[in-house]
C-alpha cells in the first residue's frame, strides 16, 4: 500500500541551530548568575537568536518589536521601507520560529491566514511561516529568515556581513514603526527610544 505523506510532512522542517543553542543556553546562565557578567535587568527577559544575533525581548513582546529595538529586522532589502508596519497585511516579515511553541498566539491568526495564503506566500511552504507582527514571545527561541523581498525564498539568511546595514539600526520610520503596537506606544518603549535603536532590557515579569 502507497504511504502518504502530507505536505506538512514533506517541508524541511527547521531545527534550533547548535549556534542558537548554545547562544541559549549562555544567555540563560548569564541571566542566573547575574555577577559573572550578565546584564542587569535581564532577569526574564527571553533570547532570540536572529541571524546569529542575541537579542533579549521582554516576555510578551511582539516579535518584529523585539527585533527591531534589537537592532535586527524581520525585513529583507527594500521591505525594510515599504512594509505595513505591523498591520499584518504585507507579509513582508514571514519568518519561521524554532520552537513554534515559543510565541503565541500557537496557531495563525486571521490576519495570517490572510496574508500567508496570498502570493508569493503560499502551500505547501506557508505553513513554516509566522508573521513577527502577529506573535508575542514566550519562551527562548531562534528566528529564521529567508531570502527575497516577502521573505519567501529557499535560502536561509546567516549572520549579516559587516557591511549589511540595511534595516538593522535605524528603522525608517523610527519610534513611527511602532505606531500599530498599541503596547509599545503605551509603555513608552518606542518614544523612549528616539529612533528605534535598542534599549535596555528591563525586569517586567508579570505585565501581562
Ligand atoms: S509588517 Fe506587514 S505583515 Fe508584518
Amino acid at each position: 500500500m502507497a504511504t502518504v505523506i502530507s505536505s506538512a510532512a514533506r517541508l524541511r522542517v527547521p531545527r534550533p541551530s547548535r549556534g542558537a543553542r548554545d547562544l541559549i543556553a549562555r544567555a540563560a546562565s548569564s541571566s542566573s548568575n547575574p555577577g559573572d557578567g550578565g546584564e542587569s535587568g535581564d532577569e526574564g527577559a527571553y533570547v532570540v537568536v536572529f541571524r546569529g544575533k542575541e537579542i533579549r525581548a521582554k516576555p510578551g513582546q511582539r516579535l518584529r518589536t523585539a527585533l527591531l529595538l534589537g537592532g535586527e529586522s524581520p525585513h529583507n532589502g527594500g521591505a525594510n521601507a515599504i512594509n505595513c508596519r505591523g498591520l499584518g497585511t504585507c507579509g513582508t516579515c514571514a519568518v519561521e520560529i524554532v520552537p513554534s511553541g515559543a510565541v503565541t498566539p500557537r496557531d495563525w491568526t486571521d490576519a495570517e491566514r490572510i496574508r500567508l495564503n496570498f502570493p508569493p506566500h503560499g502551500p505547501p511552504g506557508n505553513s513554516r511561516l509566522r508573521l513577527s507582527c502577529q506573535v508575542r514571545l514566550g519562551g527562548d527561541c531562534e528566528v529564521v529568515k529567508r531570502d527575497k523581498f516577502w521573505g519567501q525564498g529557499d535560502d536561509v539568511l546567516g549572520p549579516r556581513r559587516d557591511d549589511e546595514t540595511e534595516g538593522m539600526t535605524t528603522p525608517p520610520l523610527g519610534a513611527l514603526e511602532f505606531l500599530l503596537d498599541g503596547d509599545e506606544w503605551r509603555e513608552g518603549g518606542a518614544l523612549g527610544t528616539g529612533l528605534g535603536l535598542r534599549r535596555s532590557g528591563r525586569s517586567d515579569d508579570g505585565e501581562r
